[in-house]
């Protein structure tokens, strides 16, 4: 893997300053970080911005040493989607290349199956922080083209697979 770019280590050392604010002081941080990440193009080294043609690609750029926080990359080729899902720690995403669509969800009377609410495009340099267990969404590729997200999970690396997602479908 080559050197770790600048950006990457500015976006890792300021969620890591913030990781132990106030909600909103975090969210505030935390996008603010993301949007100097996400405003300037072609820093993401290449194994990094890999498509896997079977399903969207997660490529882990950062784990925080102590644990608090995971930043990745997110590859996602035409027509790709996640499932439908929600989070068990606070997630913060910036798109980075191309266009992404975000559905939203919220849980049926039941609290089953999922029931779409809203629909948006997310061009490069959009933001989002979520809260743990507040959003139900899915992100799909529907533009043609390759999209790249950034994503930070306000877990430790080794957990990103099991303790991020609640899935729905
Ligand atoms: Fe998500």
């Amino acid at each position: 893997m080559s050197a770790v770019p600048p950006q990457l280590q500015r976006l890792a050392h300021r969620i890591g300053n913030a990781a132990g604010l106030a909600p909103d002081a975090l969210a505030s941080e935390v996008k603010a970080a993301l949007h100097d990440a996400t405003a300037e193009a072609g820093w993401l080294p290449p194994e990094r911005r890999r498509a896997d043609h079977q399903r969207y690609a997660r490529h882990l750029l950062y784990g925080d040493p102590d644990g608090r926080f995971s930043i990745l990359s997110l590859v996602w080729d035409h027509g790709q989607e996640s499932p439908i899902h929600g989070h068990h720690t606070w997630c913060a995403v910036g798109v980075y290349d191309g266009v992404l669509t975000e559905i939203q969800f919220r849980e049926d009377a039941a609290g089953r199956a999922p029931v779409e609410i809203s629909s948006e495009r997310r061009v490069a340099g959009s933001l989002s922080f979520d809260p743990p267990l507040t959003s139900i969404h899915r992100f799909a590729n529907r533009s043609g083209a390759l999209a790249i997200s950034l994503h930070v999970y306000g877990v430790a690396a080794d957990r990103v697979a099991s303790g991020v997602n609640r899935i729905f479908a």
